[in-house]
Parts: structure tokens; C-alpha cells; sequence
């Protein structure tokens, strides 16, 4: 049986938290209840002390530091309960477990999504990650052969092949914009874009936060974009999660999403969104008669419901902790490793100067005469520690990845073997 660890810590209990009671439980039917009770105090600060308890909600091996959250994140126990608890559900009784489990996800799952991250419940899908939704804004948008599409030249696999894919297929002309890195100012990612664009561009497709952590001004861009009849496709992968977030509010046609890097749901788990008024310049490739009212994006057939259904868990567990308050951690880490780094000769910091250019919880850098590729097993034989390489954009990077869960220990240790 998996247990979270008990830090029951008799220090100020001001404010307290049933993570599975507001979260998972009263989201999931019943029987399908994760069993962790545990009462978590609600940080009053950034500071590692206030973030003791949080910390022990998760079951990572003894003695590993993972900082790689960018690249998938790290589910708290009543997560890893709840996914435990649906596959037991549907092995135990298949017929009524996958109707409880569909009943959760469209009950509980759906609305809780839109909810958080403030958008309707009908402009959601589930995917099982963020490629699945970029594949599917990408090939659903109308298009016809020489209509123009502009991207950045710091696109992921999974943003950039389906547009190659249109291209060959569709006759697309794809022209990728070069943003540098770091960004040197919001109005400059503005000004690329207002500089590459023709009378032919019918959208911009491009990172909210790319995977180096370069933050973008989105609203800015697609407000822009909207004046000029210019559709705007986002990959939301590494936002979601990082910061409180409004897709309506963003003002962009479509966003993508993964649900297992910040927003700590399990792996697998992702969501499609497609602004409502923005519905006809999409087709989904799964109906062939789809009207306004039903896109029919999401696909026929069986799901992995006790995964899709476990997405409550994880909503449960943030917005307990609140979004501003993840910020707000995330920020005080990656700021404590960037101080740090600034402090080591040959080092130089990719991440952009101000908060407004990176995102909080990833940081990238270069050492001279360290090999990024070669420092990522380098850590893990010195130090445990689990970080990634950004060997991209002709910058031989590390990529360091800190969530709620790092610890500033964590970190100087970390800044102590570089
Ligand atoms: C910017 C960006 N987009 C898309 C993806 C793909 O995400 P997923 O693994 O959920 O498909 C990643 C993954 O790291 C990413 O960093």
C-alpha cells in the first residue's frame, strides 16, 4: 500500500487543506475515492519550511533530486492513488467502473479543466498530451495550398511536424520567424512577427512558453494577430500549470496542452482547446459532418479512463495549493538558482533577464567547457540529481527544472557540483 510520508509538524495550522476531500474525493463517484486524508497546511510563504508538508505528499526514491519537471512532472501520491484506484474499478466490475470512471471525467474532469483555466467546458477535449492537441489545431485548421503560415524557430518536434506535414501534403508555405534566446524584450517577439508576416499569412502558430522557458507575451500577439485576421495557434505544454491562467482571456483561436509536466496529473493526460467563436475555421479530422455546435473533436473509441479520471486528483492538489501561491514558489527557486549562477565563472544565463521574458520554474544556461549533453548523466553519478540538456537553438545548454517540491538544498547542491 503507498503512504505518503507524515510530517505532521505542530507549528501554526492556520489554514488546512483535505487534499482528497476537496480535491479527488468529492470530484470522483463514489468507491473511487483515493484514501489519503491528510491535512496540508497552505504556504504562507515561498520559504522551504512552508513547503515541508507539500513536499512529503510525494513518494520519490530516497535520496534522488529531480529538477527535469519541464519534461514530465512528478504526481503526488493522492494522483498515483486515484489512477490505482480507477484501474481497480474497472477490473473489478468493467461495466459500472468505466461508466463511473466516464461519469467522473465528464462531471468532474471537464468542467474542473475549464474552471481552472477559464475556458468553456464544450471548448475542451482530453488528449493523451500536448503532441495529440498541437497534431490535431494543426491538421483541423482550413487551409488551402499557398496560404502562408508563420512559426518560430523555437518550436517543439511536436509543434513543428505537423506544419512540415501540411506543408508536403497541403502545399502550405511554413515560415519560421528566429526569435533569439533569450528574448531581449516583449516588442521584439512582437516586431519578428509583424516583420515576417504577408498579405498571404493566415496564422501564427508558436510557444506560450517554449521548452527552454522563454516566456512569450501571448495576449499581446494575439490581439495583434486578431486585428489582422491572422488565426493564432499556441502550444500551451509548458504553461499550464506554472502560473494562473485564463485561455479565454488569452484571446488565442486554439491552445495545446499537456497535463503531466506542471499541473502534475498523470502521464498521458493532455487537453485540446478551440475558442467557440473560432469553431469554423477548424475541421475535425474525426467527423466528417461536423457542424458549430459539434466540432467533434474528440475521437471515437476507448479511452484510458482511470488516467483521464485521476486529472481530478491533480486539479484537486493544485488549486488547493492555488496557482498564484505555485508561481510564487517556482519563482523564489529558479530566482535562488539563477543567483547562484550568476556567482560561477564561465557561466551565462539563457533565461530571459525579467520575469515577464521567462517562465518560473525553468532555467536555462551554458558553461564553458561543460558539454550539456554530458552533464546530464554527470549529475545524476555525482550528485543524484536529475536535470536535462537544451542543446538547441545553436546554444549547448543545461535546462534546470525546479516545481513546489525542489528545495533550495536541492539547488545549491546542484550549484556546488557545477
Ligand atoms: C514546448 C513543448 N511543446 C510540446 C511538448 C510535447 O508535450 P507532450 O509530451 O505532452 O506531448 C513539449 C514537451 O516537452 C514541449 O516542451
Amino acid at each position: 500500500m503507498l503512504k505518503a510520508k507524515s510530517t505532521k509538524s505542530n507549528t501554526s495550522r492556520r489554514t488546512f487543506i483535505k487534499v482528497s476531500l476537496a480535491g479527488a474525493a468529492a470530484w470522483l463517484p463514489d468507491g473511487l475515492i483515493p484514501d489519503l486524508l491528510e491535512e496540508i497546511n497552505k504556504p504562507k510563504s515561498p520559504n522551504d519550511k512552508d513547503w515541508k508538508q507539500i513536499r512529503s505528499q510525494f513518494i520519490l526514491k530516497k535520496g534522488v533530486t529531480y529538477m527535469n519537471n519541464a519534461s514530465l512532472g512528478m504526481p503526488p501520491l493522492s494522483v498515483v492513488q486515484a489512477v490505482h484506484k480507477g484501474y481497480e474499478a474497472i477490473s473489478k466490475e468493467p461495466l459500472h467502473g468505466k461508466h463511473d470512471l466516464q461519469e467522473a471525467i465528464r462531471e468532474r474532469v471537464i468542467p474542473g479543466l475549464a474552471e481552472t483555466f477559464g475556458t468553456n467546458d464544450d471548448e475542451i477535449v482530453l488528449t493523451r498530451n500536448a503532441s495529440e492537441a498541437l497534431h490535431l489545431q494543426t491538421t483541423a485548421l482550413k487551409l488551402k495550398k499557398g496560404d502562408e503560415v508563420i512559426i518560430t524557430t523555437q518550436e517543439h518536434p511536436a509543434g513543428l511536424r505537423p506544419w512540415m506535414f501540411r506543408q508536403k501534403q497541403d502545399g502550405i508555405n511554413v515560415k519560421a520567424v528566429f526569435i533569439p534566446s533569450p528574448l531581449t524584450s516583449e516588442s521584439d517577439v512582437l516586431d519578428r512577427f509583424n516583420s515576417t508576416i504577408s498579405p498571404l499569412t493566415k496564422a501564427i502558430s508558436f510557444c506560450h512558453v517554449t521548452r527552454g522557458g522563454h516566456l512569450y507575451p501571448i495576449k499581446k500577439i494575439a490581439t495583434w494577430a486578431r486585428e489582422k485576421g491572422i488565426v493564432t495557434l499556441v502550444d500551451g505544454a509548458q504553461a499550464i500549470g506554472q502560473f494562473p491562467l485564463n485561455i479565454h482571456d488569452l484571446g488565442c483561436d486554439a491552445y495545446a496542452v499537456s497535463l503531466h509536466k506542471w499541473v502534475l496529473a498523470p502521464a498521458g493526460t493532455g487537453f485540446f482547446y478551440v475558442r467557440k467563436e473560432s469553431r469554423d475555421r477548424f475541421q475535425s479530422p474525426f467527423d466528417p459532418n461536423p457542424s458549430t455546435d459539434a466540432p467533434g473533436f474528440d475521437p471515437p473509441g476507448t479511452k484510458d479512463f482511470p488516467t483521464r479520471a485521476a486529472i481530478n486528483a491533480a486539479l484537486g492538489f493544485i488549486n488547493h495549493i492555488g496557482l498564484d501561491q505555485v508561481e510564487e514558489r517556482c519563482r523564489y527557486l529558479s530566482d535562488h538558482l539563477k543567483d547562484g549562477l550568476r556567482q560561477i565563472d564561465g557561466v551565462t544565463i539563457l533565461s530571459g533577464n525579467t520575469h515577464n521574458l521567462s517562465a518560473p520554474g525553468s532555467t536555462i544556461f551554458e558553461k564553458e567547457g561543460l558539454d550539456a549533453m554530458a552533464a546530464v548523466p554527470l549529475m545524476e553519478q555525482k550528485i543524484n540529481t536529475h536535470i536535462d540538456e537544451h542543446q538547441r537553438d545553436g546554444h549547448n545548454a543545461i535546462r534546470v527544472s525546479t516545481h513546489i517540491y525542489n528545495t533550495t538544498a536541492e539547488i545549491n547542491r546542484l550549484l556546488n557540483a557545477l
